[in-house]
């Protein structure tokens, strides 16, 4: 009879812990207190919030520990006047002005400078993903190092289906380096290693990850010249969030990281210059609660 009691009383007990957690970190609205403009769009019900900005004008007002998990895919600087292969075509790299190289000096110090901001808003065991090929991610390494971040995995990311190399003076290109790294050498970062495994045949997942590029049912709301797989960001999300964090994208683009953290289950706060991008953000984000 005693047990029962105990019992009972920690079923009504170990809820309201659990609740409380929850809507602490179930109302992103209130990191928002600093920022002086409102989201371009929010969801209060699902917990999105997308700013039309310039990241360097919301990372520093978010408060300090406050983001679990970042994905960042940031500009690569390669949009400087050479050419690529797209459907069968010869085009030039041109992703965009935001992708022009600042030059080896500049690029350093703008990555320095975001991922400096993205260091002081992570939690202490938050973690942070950032893509990037030969043209910007050894200076995302570089700048992480000095930053005093952990570094936890060089993942490559196969694309399986490059387009081929028209020049034929090199291998085709088909990886993308994706960097993921704790705060710093003291955080107890979080990795879901048994559902990696269960995902992988029940096998340790190793950090080369074949994922296909998103194809055309991933775009039917609008092209993004750099648009990242659901599969690809599905990974990471699952491998290092819960449920009900609280998930940042300082370049979020067309939000496919937005997309798979609402659909897992994850907060989302977007950050992308171009309004096109934002609208089609919004299309896809809509699309997951049947709105659109
Ligand atoms: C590589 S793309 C991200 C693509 C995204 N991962 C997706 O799946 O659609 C980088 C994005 O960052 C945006 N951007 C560039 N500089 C920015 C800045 N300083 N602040 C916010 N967004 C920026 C660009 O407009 C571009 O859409």
């Amino acid at each position: 009879m005693e047990n029962q009691a105990v019992k009972v009383q920690l079923l009504t007990y170990m809820p309201t812990i659990t609740q409380e957690k929850v809507i602490r970190k179930k109302n992103i609205l209130h990191l928002f207190k600093n920022i002086p403009q409102k989201p371009y769009f929010e969801d209060t019900k699902r917990n999105i919030a997308l700013f039309k900005a310039n990241c360097f004008d919301i990372l520093p007002n978010l408060p300090e520990n406050s983001i679990d998990m970042i994905f960042a895919d940031p500009p690569y600087f390669l949009s400087n006047g050479g050419f690529t292969c797209h459907a069968g075509k010869m085009v030039s790299v041109n992703k965009g002005k935001w992708d022009e190289s600042k030059g080896v000096e500049g690029n350093y110090i703008f990555t320095q400078r975001w991922l400096r901001e993205c260091q002081r808003v992570l939690t202490p065991n938050g973690t942070i993903w950032v893509s990037g090929t030969s043209h910007i991610i050894y200076t995302v390494g570089s700048a992480m190092q000095t930053l005093g971040y952990k570094i936890l995995n060089d993942i490559a990311w196969f694309k399986v289906n490059p387009p081929p190399n028209l020049s034929c003076r090199y291998f085709t290109h088909s990886t993308e380096t994706i960097l993921w790294a704790a705060k710093n050498k003291y955080s107890k970062h979080y990795f879901d290693y048994d559902l990696m495994r269960k995902m992988n045949n029940n096998k340790q997942m190793l950090s080369l990850w074949s994922i296909k590029a998103p194809g055309f049912a991933e775009k039917i709301y609008g092209k993004h010249p750099t648009q990242k797989p659901i599969e690809l960001l599905d990974r990471i999300v699952l491998a290092s969030t819960r449920q009900g964090d609280i998930v940042l994208d300082p370049f979020a683009g067309s939000s496919t990281t937005g997309v798979v953290a609402v659909k897992e289950k994850r907060q989302f706060i977007g950050v992308e210059l171009e309004e096109e991008y934002l609208k089609t953000s919004i299309k896809r984000l809509k699309e997951l609660d049947g709105k659109h």
